[in-house]
C-alpha cells in the first residue's frame, strides 16, 4: 500500500517533470519560431525586391527555358526548393504578361535517376517538328543538361548529357522523352547548357552548347536528332574561367539594313570585375560556321573582351525564344548574383533575384558593332509618382531627392549630365545608419565605377567588397545620359543609351534615404533629371 503511494507520487513527479520540460521546450520552440518569423518578415521587408523576380523560397540561379507563347512570357530557373544554397537542381517556373510582374508556378522539372536538371532552353514547336503533339496542341520542348552527380563524384568527365522534355499544356507540366539523352557526352568536361532556337532562314533548329572552352553548334529537324556543325572559341575572347550558358541569335543593326549574329558566352570566373560575367561576340553565320566580324576581331585584340554587363551581378543571362520587340530586338534576363558569394548573401528564406528584363540591340560604331541593353519598355507602364527638374548646376555636392519625397527602392531615374569636364561625378545613396552606395563616372579616366564597399551588410563574403567595379566608357561625348534602376537590393545602370551596363547588388542596414550627386571640383549641369517611383508592391 505504502509502496504504491510512493510509486504514485514518483509517477506524478516524473510526469510533472516531463510535462514541465515539454512546456518549457515548447515555449522555447515557439520563441525560436517566433524569432525566425520576425527575422523572416524583416528579411521580406528589407530585402525581398519590389520589381525583380525572386522564388518564394529556396535557392535560384540561372534563368532557363525562356519562351513566349499565347500572351505569356515563361521564365524557368535553376532552383533548389528545399534549401537556400545550391543543391539538386530543378527547373522552377514563373510566368508574366509583361516581363515585370511574375507569378511563380509549380516546379516544372525535377531531378531523377539520370541526374540534376541543369540549365537549358525551351522552344515552341509550332510546326510539330518533334511529333510530340497529340490532339493538335502546340508542343513546347525543353532541352536541358542532365548532370549525373554520381559520375561527377567519381571524377568522370563525361557526367553531362543533353536531354529533352515536352509539354502539351503550354509549359506547365513536362514529360521527359523516353529516348534521352539525345546527345551523349563525347568525353568533354563542362558539356552543358543547350540553347535552341528556330533558324528561320534554314527552316530548322540551331543549338549552341558550351563544351569545355568552346561552343559547339548543332542543327536538328526534329529536336531529337542533332548534327554537330562546327565549333567556335579556341584562342578567341576570354578564357579565364569555365564557358557556360551560351546563346546565339541574329540581330538587326540599328539604322542599317544589316543583320549580324551575336553569340553570348557566360564565363566563371574571369569577369571584368572578378567572378561571373557574360561576354559576347558579333559575326556572321553561314548555316554551319560562326565567323567573327573583322572589325570586331580587331577591337577584341585591343579590348580583350566584350561584356554584356560590366557589373558583378548579371550572370548566365539568355534571351526569350519565339518573340522579338517591334524593332527586332531580343529580350534578355540574367541571374543577379555572382558565384563568388551567391551562396552567402544575407537572405535566408530565398536566395537570388533576376535582373530586370532587358532589350538587346546592335549598333555600329566607328570600329565595330556593339551590343546595347536597356530595360524593357513595359517598365514605363509602372511609372507613377514623378519628380522632375531641369538645368541644375552641379558644383560640389547637390542632394537630388530624399525618400520623403519619393521612394529610393522602386525607382527609375533618367538623367542627362552636360558639360562634363575632367572630374569625378559621384552619385551617392545614403541612409542615417551611415551606409553609402556610390557610383558614377571618373571623367579623367573615362571610366564608370560602382563602390558598394560601405553599402551596409557586406561581411558575409570578403569577395563582395574586395574592389570598386569599373567599366570603360566608350563614348567621348561631354554629355552623359543614363538610366538608373533601384530596388531594395539592386542597382542597374544603363549609360549612353545602353552602351555600358553595370548591375550590382547590395544589402543596406536600412533603406536609403538620400540621393545626391557630387562633382568634386568640376562644374557641370544636370540638364534633365526625372525620378519615377514605380507602382510595384
Ligand atoms: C551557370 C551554371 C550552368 C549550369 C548551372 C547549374 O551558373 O554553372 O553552367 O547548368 O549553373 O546550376
Amino acid at each position: 500500500m505504502k509502496r504504491s503511494i510512493v510509486r504514485s507520487i514518483i509517477v506524478v513527479l516524473v510526469i510533472g517533470v516531463v510535462m514541465g520540460c515539454k512546456t518549457s521546450g515548447e515555449k522555447k520552440d515557439r520563441a525560436d519560431s517566433e524569432e525566425m518569423d520576425t527575422v523572416a518578415s524583416m528579411e521580406e521587408k528589407m530585402y525581398r525586391p519590389n520589381f525583380h523576380f525572386t522564388p518564394k523560397k529556396g535557392w535560384m540561379n540561372d534563368p532557363n527555358g525562356l519562351f513566349y507563347h499565347n500572351g505569356y512570357y515563361h521564365l524557368y530557373f535553376q532552383h533548389y526548393p528545399d534549401g537556400n544554397t545550391w543543391g539538386p537542381m530543378h527547373w522552377g517556373h514563373a510566368i508574366s504578361t509583361d516581363l515585370i510582374t511574375w507569378k511563380e508556378q509549380p516546379i516544372a522539372l525535377y531531378p531523377d535517376e539520370m541526374g540534376y536538371i541543369f540549365s537549358g532552353s525551351a522552344v515552341v514547336d509550332i510546326k510539330n517538328t518533334s511529333n510530340f503533339s497529340r490532339d493538335g496542341e502546340i508542343p513546347v520542348i525543353a532541352m536541358f543538361t542532365y548532370h549525373d552527380m554520381e559520375a561527377d563524384k567519381a571524377g568522370k568527365i563525361n557526367d553531362e548529357t543533353q536531354a529533352i522534355a515536352y509539354s502539351l499544356d503550354e509549359g506547365q507540366t513536362y514529360t521527359k522523352y523516353s529516348g534521352n539523352p539525345v546527345i551523349k557526352n563525347p568525353n568533354i568536361p563542362d558539356f552543358r547548357d543547350p540553347k535552341v532556337d528556330w533558324d528561320q532562314e534554314r527552316e530548322r533548329w540551331t543549338m549552341v552548347l558550351a563544351a569545355g572552352q568552346e561552343i559547339m553548334f548543332y542543327a536538328s529537324r526534329d529536336l531529337k536528332n542533332w548534327e554537330l556543325l562546327s565549333k567556335f572559341g579556341k584562342g578567341i575572347g576570354n578564357h579565364n574561367g569555365v564557358w557556360e550558358c551560351p546563346d546565339f541569335f541574329p540581330l538587326p543593326v540599328k539604322g542599317t539594313e544589316e543583320t549580324k549574329w551575336v553569340l553570348l558566352v557566360s564565363i566563371n570566373p574571369g569577369g571584368p570585375n572578378s567572378g561571373s560575367a557574360t561576354q559576347y561576340f558579333v559575326g556572321d553565320f553561314d548555316g554551319k560556321t560562326f565567323t567573327i566580324d573583322e572589325g570586331f576581331r580587331k577591337e577584341l585584340a585591343k579590348e580583350h573582351s566584350f561584356w554584356v554587363d560590366h557589373g558583378r551581378d548579371n550572370y548566365a543571362g539568355v534571351t526569350w525564344s519565339n518573340t522579338r520587340t517591334t524593332e527586332g530586338g531580343k529580350l534578355f534576363i540574367g541571374w543577379m548574383s555572382n558565384w563568388l558569394y551567391a551562396n552567402q548573401v544575407p537572405t535566408e528564406k530565398w536566395r537570388s533575384a533576376s535582373t530586370v528584363a532587358r532589350e538587346l540591340g546592335l549598333i555600329k560604331g566607328p570600329n565595330t558593332y556593339r551590343l546595347i541593353s536597356n530595360p524593357v519598355k513595359q517598365l514605363n507602364g509602372y511609372r507613377a509618382k514623378k519628380v522632375a527638374d531641369k538645368n541644375i548646376a552641379i558644383e560640389g555636392k547637390a542632394v537630388l531627392t530624399t525618400s520623403e519625397t519619393i521612394s529610393l527602392s522602386k525607382t527609375e531615374i533618367n538623367f542627362t549630365l552636360t558639360d562634363i569636364g575632367k572630374g569625378t561625378y559621384t552619385f551617392t545613396l545614403s541612409n542615417s545608419q551611415g551606409d553609402q552606395l556610390k557610383f558614377g563616372l571618373d571623367a579623367s579616366e573615362n571610366t564608370f565605377f560602382v563602390d558598394r564597399n560601405n553599402s551596409g551588410k557586406t561581411g558575409f563574403s570578403e569577395k563582395f567588397t574586395d574592389r570598386i567595379s569599373k567599366a570603360p566608357r566608350i563614348s567621348n561625348s561631354n554629355t552623359l545620359t543614363g538610366t538608373i534602376l533601384l530596388d531594395k537590393t539592386s542597382l542597374e545602370l544603363f549609360y549612353d543609351n545602353g552602351q555600358i551596363v553595370m548591375t550590382e547588388i547590395f544589402f543596406p542596414s536600412a533603406p536609403f534615404e538620400t540621393f545626391s550627386l557630387e562633382s568634386g571640383t568640376a562644374k557641370s549641369t544636370l540638364e534633365n533629371l526625372e525620378i519615377h517611383e514605380l507602382t510595384v508592391n
